[in-house]
């Protein structure tokens, strides 16, 4: 085993002990080693974001009829690889010492564009995966999110609507976001492009429990210009129990 695969194995072995890491620069085992402390502190819980994608945790064609298989594996394999990829030569051209990509994300002003637009289309992505699940008509949250979310917005239909309406009103490509506020309340917006919740330059800030890809290579093979029916059917493919896990590793003392 050459010196590059040898520290690729090494990354993967680690990552895979569940030690909480979040990305990795051109650095060798001894500095993967001295820097697990440090981004132990900032793990985003059961959302973990390294420089690779992780593995869809489900077929191509488990979302449909909501989402179609052509397009899942279109996205998967062609848009959010690109965006794995290019975040991760941008990580190697750019981060001098070990960031995560949480702290990359809440700095992001100081990269280039290319990191902001990388970095965040990655990071959105494979927390979009997760979000979602095989289809079911009767797909509800469970008694404690849905508590939580008509404390929050008034009903569960209030906080549709308004989630759609951020998905729908988003001008261009962009996403629709649940977050969690610096109060820990739960709050509705949207970001252009890939930019993200997280970012230091988003006007629209928090922590993601819950995103909504509206760019048209979501949805355009099988929805065209019907942007507000793709984003209807989203509520029969919500993954409720990671959004739930996401919001009470945020929520936890
Ligand atoms: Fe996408």
């Amino acid at each position: 085993m050459n010196k590059k695969n040898s520290r690729r194995e090494f990354v993967k072995t680690t990552a895979i002990a569940g030690l909480g890491l979040s990305a990795f620069g051109t650095m060798g085992a001894s500095g993967i080693l001295q820097s697990c402390k440090s981004i132990g502190k900032t793990s985003s819980g059961p959302l973990q974001v390294g420089l690779s994608q992780q593995a869809l945790p489900y077929d191509f064609a488990a979302l449909e009829p909501v989402i179609d298989s052509m397009t899942m594996e279109i996205h998967y394999g062609k848009h959010a690889a690109a965006y794995a990829k290019n975040y991760k030569e941008a990580y190697e051209a750019e981060v001098k010492e070990t960031q995560n990509t949480l702290q990359i994300l809440s700095t992001v002003s100081v990269y280039s564009s290319k990191m902001r637009n990388n970095c965040g289309g990655h990071y959105n992505h494979e927390l979009f995966w997760k979000c979602m699940q095989p289809a079911s008509e009767n797909n509800q949250p469970s008694a404690k999110m849905t508590k939580l979310l008509t404390e929050a917005f008034g009903t569960m239909e209030a906080f549709k609507t308004e989630f759609e309406n951020a998905a729908k009103t988003r001008f261009g490509s962009g996403w629709a976001w649940l977050v969690l506020d610096e109060q820990k309340k739960l709050k509705i917006g949207s970001t252009p492009n890939q930019d993200n919740p997280l970012m230091d330059v988003s006007a629209f800030k928090g922590t993601p429990l819950l995103g909504l890809d509206v760019w048209e290579h979501a949805y355009y093979l099988k929805y065209q210009n019907k942007r507000p029916e793709y984003v209807s059917g989203f509520w029969k493919i919500v993954n409720w129990g990671f959004v739930e896990k996401l919001h009470d590793s945020y929520t936890a003392k």
